[in-house]
C-alpha cells in the first residue's frame, strides 16, 4: 500500500463525515429527547437509582431484545461481573473467552476471583471460534456429574463469555450447543452489539444471562452505563438483589442479607438512554448505510473491509478493514493520526497482557493475524 492510498482512504473519510477537523472513532449524537428527559430528571429531583427513566429504559431494551428481564447497571463490565457472581462463579473457577476482545471481559472475570482461559477467534466474525473452543475442552476437559474439570488445574469451567467483536454476531448458535454439551454456563458479552441479530434472534439472549454496554461510543448511550438482560425470572431477582446491595425491601430498616453492590443506573443516565433508544431504528438505518459506503469504496481500493457474518444482521458498530501486515498497519495509523482522523487498532490480546500473560490458551493464529492488521474507521452516525 502507498502513501497515495493513505491519502485516498483519509480524503474519503474527511468528505464522508463532511469536515476538516479531528474526526473521532464513534462520537454519540443527542438528536432527540436527551435535554427533555434530563431537564424532567432534574425537576423530579429522581436523579439517582430510582426514578420512572430507568424502568422506562429497562422496557425499552425488552422490547429491542425479546429478552423478559433486564436490569440497567453502572456500565458493561460490572455487569458482566454481576453476571458471573450470580452464577456462582469465584475463585476455584475458571472462564472461557476469545483473547481478541476488550480488556473489560477479562478483567470482569478475573475480578470474580476466576482465572480466565483465552480461545482462538473465527476469522469470518471475530468472534469466539467455534472450532477453538471445541478443541480446547475435548484436550483439556473431563465431565464428571455434570461439571466440565480442567484436567490440568482441576478446577470447575464454570461458564464461557462469547464477545460479538464490533457488533457482528459470533457463530453463537453453534458455541451455545458445546456449551451445552459440556454443562458450563453461556454467557454473553453483547458490549458492542446492541441492534445485532444471529438467525433473527438478539444477540446477547442466547445464554443464560447477556450484556450490553451503552458507553459513550456505543451505537447508543447513557454517557456511562450498562444492562443484564435474562430469560431466567430467578436468575433476575437474583441480579436485581445483588446489584441494589442486597437490601431486603423494608420502609425504613437496612437489611443486607449477603454481600451486595451499589451497580444500579441512575435515573439521570436512564433518562439519555431512553431518548437513545427511541432513536435506535435511526441509528441502525444510517449505520448500514455509511458501511455500504465504506464497502463500495475499498472494494474498488482492493483493501479487504469486513462484511457482516452468514445469517448475521450486524448494527455495524465499528467499521474495519484488513491492512496487509502490522507495519502498514503502524503507518496508516500514522498518518491517520497526523491528519486528525482517529482511526484505530484492534485491542492488544489478552495473553500478551501482564496479568493475564499466564493464562491457559489455545492456539492464536488467527487472533494473531487479524490483531497485527485490522484498522477501526470512524464509524459514529451521520447526520
Ligand atoms: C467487548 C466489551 N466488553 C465489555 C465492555 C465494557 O463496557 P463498559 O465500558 O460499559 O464497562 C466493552 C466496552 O466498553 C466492550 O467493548
Amino acid at each position: 500500500m502507498t502513501s497515495v492510498m493513505f491519502d485516498e482512504i483519509i480524503h474519503f473519510i474527511k468528505d464522508t463525515y463532511g469536515h476538516n477537523h479531528s474526526i473521532d472513532l464513534h462520537s454519540p449524537v443527542f438528536i432527540g429527547n436527551e435535554k427533555k428527559y434530563l431537564n424532567e430528571c432534574i425537576e423530579s429531583t429522581f436523579v439517582s437509582s430510582i426514578g420512572k427513566f430507568v424502568d422506562l429504559f429497562e422496557s425499552e431494551i425488552l422490547k429491542i431484545t425479546g429478552a423478559t428481564n433486564a436490569i440497567a447497571v453502572i456500565n458493561g463490565t460490572m455487569g458482566l461481573f454481576a453476571a458471573l457472581k450470580v452464577l456462582n462463579v469465584d475463585q476455584n473457577c475458571e472462564v472461557i473467552t476469545q483473547a481478541l476482545t476488550f480488556v473489560a471481559t477479562a478483567n470482569a472475570i478475573f475480578s470474580t476471583g476466576a482465572q480466565p482461559i483465552f480461545v482462538d477467534v473465527d476469522s469470518s466474525t471475530l468472534g469466539m471460534s467455534p472450532s477453538s473452543l471445541e478443541e480446547f475442552l475435548s484436550k483439556n476437559v473431563i465431565v464428571k456429574n455434570n461439571t466440565s474439570f480442567n484436567k490440568e488445574t482441576g478446577k470447575k469451567i464454570a461458564a464461557c463469555v462469547p464477545m460479538h467483536t464490533l457488533g457482528h454476531p459470533c457463530q453463537i448458535d453453534i458455541i451455545k450447543e458445546i456449551c451445552n454439551r459440556y454443562k458450563i454456563y453461556l454467557v454473553e458479552d453483547a458490549a458492542e452489539s446492541l441492534g445485532s441479530y444471529y438467525n433473527g434472534k438478539h444477540t446477547g439472549t442466547f445464554g443464560t444471562i447477556g450484556i450490553f454496554s451503552f458507553n459513550g461510543n456505543k451505537v447508543a448511550t447513557t454517557g456511562g452505563g450498562g444492562i443484564i438482560v435474562t430469560n431466567d425470572d430467578d436468575l433476575a431477582k437474583k441480579i436485581k438483589h445483588v446489584t441494589k446491595t442486597a437490601k431486603l425491601k423494608h420502609e425504613w430498616e437496612f437489611f443486607h442479607d449477603e454481600l451486595g453492590y451499589n451497580f444500579r443506573m441512575p435515573n439521570i443516565n436512564a433518562a439519555i438512554g431512553l431518548a437513545q433508544l427511541e432513536n435506535i431504528p435511526v441509528f441502525l438505518k444510517k449505520k448500514r448505510y455509511l458501511a455500504e459506503k465504506y464497502r463500495r469504496f475499498f472494494y474498488n481500493l482492493k483493501v479487504p473491509f469486513i462484511v457482516e457474518p452468514k445469517n448475521a444482521l450486524s448494527n455495524y458498530w465499528l467499521n474495519a478493514i484488513i491492512l496487509p501486515d502490522k507495519k502498514t498497519r503502524d503507518d496508516f495509523l500514522q498518518y491517520s493520526y497526523a491528519n486528525g482522523v482517529r482511526c484505530r487498532p484492534l485491542w492488544e490480546l489478552m495473553f500478551k497482557l501482564p496479568m493475564y500473560e499466564k493464562c491457559q490458551k489455545t492456539n492464536m493464529d488467527i487472533s494473531n493475524y487479524l490483531q497485527e492488521r485490522i484498522v477501526n474507521l470512524p464509524s459514529g452516525v451521520l447526520f
